[in-house]
């Protein structure tokens, strides 16, 4: 909850162990974070790309963000349970514990599974992420921003940002 920081800022950062610990999770968890929007995002866009060797691009990044995605969780999985002891707010729960743990928590449970997120109608059925293409582009700008992955880029980095995004989120397949 709340910000923190995923590298260390400077060499007091680097002790106690607890408090570089944290700040290394912080990192796994943030990584996993990115690498799951990364995991819609290429299979999104795809589906609006015309050009041949742009729809290579974007098709030869999708899978590679998927095992990022994959590794991270698992990665993240192995988070040691801690609370910072530079910032009582920075608590790492231990996620192998109630009400953690279990089947559906299930910590190094890295391939898809029978989901209802696609629709409540569909039988369950095993799939990665969402793959909707409406929007995809400024979802995953507004999704970076807050995360904090921008924070303290000028206003006219975020203009940019929003019309890269808006122009992809136009774009249309087909003959162009
Ligand atoms: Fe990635």
């Amino acid at each position: 909850m709340g910000q923190h920081p995923a590298i260390p800022k400077t060499d007091d950062d680097l002790t106690p162990d607890d408090h570089i610990q944290a700040i290394a999770n912080t990192a796994g968890f943030h990584f996993g974070t990115i690498e799951q929007g990364g995991t819609s995002l290429y299979p999104s866009l795809a589906q609006r790309v015309t050009d041949p060797d742009v729809l290579r691009i974007v098709l030869s990044i999708g899978p590679t963000e998927a095992m990022h995605f994959q590794t991270w969780s698992d990665k993240a999985g192995n988070a040691r349970p801690l609370t910072d002891p530079k910032d009582s707010s920075q608590v790492f729960p231990d996620l192998n514990s109630p009400p953690f743990g279990g089947e559906e928590f299930q910590t190094n449970l890295i391939m898809p599974e029978p989901t209802i997120f696609l629709s409540r109608k569909l039988p369950a059925c095993s799939i990665v992420r969402p793959t909707a293409t409406k929007g995809a582009a400024m979802g995953a700008a507004n999704f970076l921003t807050a995360m904090g992955l921008f924070i303290g880029q000028s206003s006219a980095f975020f203009e940019l940002l929003r019309d890269l995004a808006e122009d992809a989120d136009d774009a249309k397949r087909g003959h162009g």
